[in-house]
């Protein structure tokens, strides 16, 4: 098979731990692509002498900065064109803003547009997997599904349950949504990129009946993943202890139904207790943190170092469309805030703990063992950032003192504007193939 020789100056950060995570940078990177997996990766003078470089083609990245892709690990298909809800606490906000959106999706022709402006909204902002929260319509999952498949993203989604509380339209019950469930695991899940996700939306919607057959829907479909929400609002955690008085707490409500495993993913988690962040730790779970929705919905400051402490895996999401878009730049600097705003309390993170949230936390916690980093083995999932001639972000970067400087400006001022081109699996996902290297400084010296 054909291969592809990289020649980049790449930044990425395969380990952490968060508060400590090491940037590792590269001025004059080669990585030998070849059926999507980085087959061998290295300085450019040994790499490119290579006997498997000598037939690949090159393609010269060197005037942008090369990231790996970014994992989103909790966005809202349905909420695409609900971004901007501002001034409202998150049960008011759902009531008014998403779940009306939400069923608009029992128009199949709606849910085609509306996942087309999810992918090419991911994509597009550089994220090159996510778990996506799906719909209530199975046939509006469906076609998710399609579009994802068509996108070449590497997507994790699945029908979205509740059999209370909601809209009436948007209820299911226990056995529709076991039935359902499979039917669409059973097309789309380990189909190329894609999987499935057993995705009831959260304790308050979900009764004991609802969240048991998710248990029985994640046992019967092999290597599915478990997301939902938790803890994020004073007033929905009071409303799930009086649905659940024999509950120790919002984790148990999951936690007695077996759904806590290193395969779960818990949206948000900003009042957590001591003994929850214990028993999250010791499962294995990862909980999204959402900054930009935390924000905007005024859901409150993530406790971001009792989570590290007790050793709770963190990830990042967009939470699209209670936060604020999906590039997950913003979501970096918006993390970074947060935790200055705790001040003394706050978790102090570098431009390398940001990427490293955004990227390999992310791919850990999603259980895609094949990206998160520019490593030998990895499949070549990355982002190219070359901001606009003479925008602020050109500006800084050619005054960048090291990497992780440089790293900071990208976070503190990259927009979808500077993501010149994505690659999942080596193949190009946003529609732009980079443009022929120009030079902005001669290479070499004339004599
Ligand atoms: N909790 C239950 N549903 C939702 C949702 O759509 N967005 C957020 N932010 N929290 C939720
Ligand atoms: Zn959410």
């Amino acid at each position: 098979m054909s291969a592809t020789l990289y020649r980049a100056r790449a930044l990425d950060v395969p380990d952490g731990p968060l508060g400590g995570a090491v940037l590792r940078s590269d001025e004059d990177l080669a990585l030998l692509v070849r059926d999507g997996v980085i087959e061998a990766r290295g300085g450019w003078a040994e790499v490119s002498r290579l006997p498997a470089s000598r037939e690949a083609a090159t393609v010269d990245l060197r005037d942008g900065v090369l990231l790996p892709g970014f994992v989103d690990t909790h966005v809202h298909f349905p909420q695409v064109r609900v971004i901007g809800g501002l001034g409202k606490p998150l049960l008011d906000w759902l009531q008014t803003c998403a779940l009306p959106e939400e069923a608009r999706m029992i128009d199949r022709g709606y849910a085609h547009e509306v996942a087309a402006d999810l992918l090419s909204g991911l994509a597009s902002s550089g994220t090159t997997s996510a778990l996506v929260f799906g719909a209530h319509d199975a046939d509006a999952v469906d076609v998710l599904f399609t579009a994802a498949e068509a996108s070449g993203l590497r997507i994790t989604a699945g029908l979205v349950t509740g059999d209370r509380l909601l809209r009436e339209e948007l209820h299911t019950d226990p056995e529709t949504a076991f039935r359902q469930g499979l039917d669409l695991a059973s097309r789309w899940h380990g189909r190329g990129r894609l999987r499935y996700a057993v995705t009831p939306r959260f304790s308050l919607a979900a009764s004991d009946a609802m969240l048991a057959s998710s248990r029985a829907l994640l046992d019967a479909v092999e290597g599915s993943l478990f997301t939902t929400h938790i803890n994020e609002n004073g007033h929905e955690i009071a409303a799930v202890a009086e649905l659940f008085p024999g509950s120790r707490d919002y984790l148990d409500t999951y936690e007695r139904h077996g759904l806590v495993t290193p395969r779960s993913v818990l949206a948000h988690n900003v009042h957590p207790t001591t003994a929850e962040l214990a028993r999250l730790a010791a499962t294995g779970a990862s909980v999204a943190h959402c900054p930009t929705s935390n924000a905007s919905l005024g859901s409150g400051l993530f406790p971001m170092r009792e989570h590290v402490e007790a050793g709770v895996r963190v990830a990042l999401g967009s939470d699209v469309g209670g936060g604020s878009g999906f590039c997950l730049l913003k979501e970096m600097l918006q993390a970074y805030f947060a935790q200055q705003l705790l001040g003394p309390a706050g978790l102090p993170l570098s431009p390398a703990d940001l990427l490293h949230l955004a990227t390999t936390a992310g791919a850990q916690a999603l259980g895609l063992d094949q990206v998160g980093h520019l490593g030998e083995g990895m499949a070549f999932d990355a982002v190219l950032i070359r901001p606009p001639v003479g925008s602020t972000l050109d500006t800084v970067l050619r005054h960048a003192e090291d990497a992780l400087d440089a790293l900071a400006k990208i976070i503190v001022l990259g927009t979808p504007a500077d993501i010149a081109s994505v690659w999942v699996g080596g193949q190009v996902v946003n529609g732009c193939t980079p443009t022929p290297f120009t030079p902005k400084v001669p290479l070499t010296t004339s004599p």
